[in-house]
């Protein structure tokens, strides 16, 4: 079969390294994909929000089956787009519908959700310039601190979290006004929870489901958690809090209530479901978001760990007999170290020349390319803010991570910066 893969980041390059292993996969290739993915792949120049350049490439070159890394073209409803089709009807998307991907793509939808499914979450209230006399005397009823959240795609930057009662009203009204455009014409005021996070991703065909990998990531720039939020600084799979008792009330009291919920709604889901939750005291499980597509960077440490062939389980997917598949997953330790550009996630600078990669082919360690790009005189720079994932296996997490930090070291580019604690917390 041949499968076209969308997106372009360290995510994506560690979905082709395992599709690409799959022996029911004649050709792979990845739109736009990256430095990386151009490895185990074959790239293609189109956008993966670019659905009419999509349609005629995969008809053009017998596509049967379409994975959608990255959110964007779920919520703008590439599900729903290929599928009133006739031409392209028969390409099975891995991904929910449009109304399935507002779970990630409105906030307000989510919380309004969970709260019909009776899912545990924050408390909270959805506040519009209509009713904001309302929303700031909600945020009188909490306590600090206070976490703001743009309803719409704010490309992870749509949460704020302000240590006092004024700075959160005056940001309330910030937002209303525009600042995060569209996205925040609607905010969503919640109760702030504390405890410690993980990621839990889930495979569904609409009515059966597997869960994968639990992992953790670490999202602030700094050591110990402090800095500025990131697209993700590394990850760790398994998650030692994530025992059998927490994993059975995470698939009563949530995975089981949102396929349901799904179905009741009658929304059509077949595709990746990421639920970042949050253990509060008692061990108890609440969501904290939910993503409609697997995390970055755990998926750099969550395929390691994928034994089976995923394709297999794709298709399962696709057919809706996902409980005829398999899912074996190895016992090991993975751990994922993410090499970024100096001042990411500010401003940096791109184009640097990385060396080392060659190298590290001979060690453990798997290098996912996140934001890579090769000159036209073979050169491979840095591209973005997060440049490298560097992945490991390990007997266990310190194992894991040791390895992934020798290889790291190895590597090299002018400004490369890597946090130095991840796993720090577990
Ligand atoms: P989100 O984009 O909703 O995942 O929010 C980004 C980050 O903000 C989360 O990973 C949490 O660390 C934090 N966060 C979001 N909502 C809450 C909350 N209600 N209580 C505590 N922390 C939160
Ligand atoms: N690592 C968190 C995310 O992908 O949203």
């Amino acid at each position: 079969m041949k499968v076209l893969l969308l997106g372009s980041g360290g995510r994506e390059h560690a979905l082709a390294w395992k599709i690409a292993q799959s022996p029911r996969v004649e050709q792979l290739f990845i739109a736009p994909g990256n430095g990386g993915t151009a490895s185990v792949g074959t790239n293609v120049h189109i956008s993966a929000t670019d659905f009419v350049g999509l349609k005629a490439f995969a008809l053009a070159e017998g596509i049967t089956l379409l994975v959608v890394g990255p959110e964007d073209p779920l919520v703008q409803g590439i599900y729903d787009s290929f599928a009133a089709d006739p031409a392209v009807r028969h390409i099975a998307v891995i991904g929910p519908t449009a109304a399935g991907a507002r779970l990630e793509g409105s906030k307000e939808f989510a919380k309004g959700f969970m709260q019909r499914h009776a899912i545990p979450t924050a408390r909270f209230l959805s506040v519009a310039a209509g009713n904001l006399a309302e929303g700031l005397h909600f945020l009188e009823t909490l306590e600090a601190p206070y976490v703001l959240k743009a309803d719409g795609l704010c490309a992870g930057k749509g949460v704020l979290i302000l240590p006092t009662l004024n700075e959160a009203k005056e940001r309330l009204s910030q937002m209303l006004g525009g600042m995060f455009g569209e996205a925040s014409a609607t905010v969503v005021i919640e109760e702030f929870l504390s405890g410690i996070e993980c990621s839990v991703f889930v495979l569904t065909d609409g009515r059966n489901y597997k869960i994968l990998p639990v992992a953790k990531d670490y999202k602030r720039i700094g050591a110990g958690d402090t800095g500025l939020n990131t697209g993700g600084m590394g990850s760790i799979s398994p998650v030692g809090f994530a025992d059998e008792a927490f994993m059975q009330k995470v698939r009563t009291r949530i995975i089981e209530p949102t396929i349901q919920g799904l179905q009741a709604e009658n929304i059509l889901y077949k595709g990746f479901l990421f639920l970042g939750l949050i253990k509060v005291k008692g061990d108890e499980p609440m969501v904290i978001e939910y993503n409609v597509r697997m995390g970055d960077p755990e998926t750099e440490s969550v395929m390691l760990r994928i034994q089976s062939d995923l394709v297999d389980l794709l298709e399962g997917v696709r057919d809706g007999n996902l409980e005829t598949k398999n899912l074996d997953i190895d016992d090991r330790s993975a751990a994922c170290v993410m090499l970024v550009s100096g001042g990411y996630p500010e401003a940096y600078e791109k184009g640097k020349p990385i060396s080392g990669l060659a190298a590290a082919e001979y060690t453990d360690s798997l290098v996912f390319h996140a934001g890579t790009a090769r000159r036209d005189d073979g050169t491979l720079v840095t591209a973005g803010g997060r440049v490298l994932a560097v992945s490991s296996y390990g007997k266990d997490k310190d194992e894991a991570l040791a390895k992934s930090y020798r290889t790291a070291e190895g590597i090299t580019f002018e400004g490369k910066y890597m946090r130095p604690d991840i796993g720090f917390d577990l």
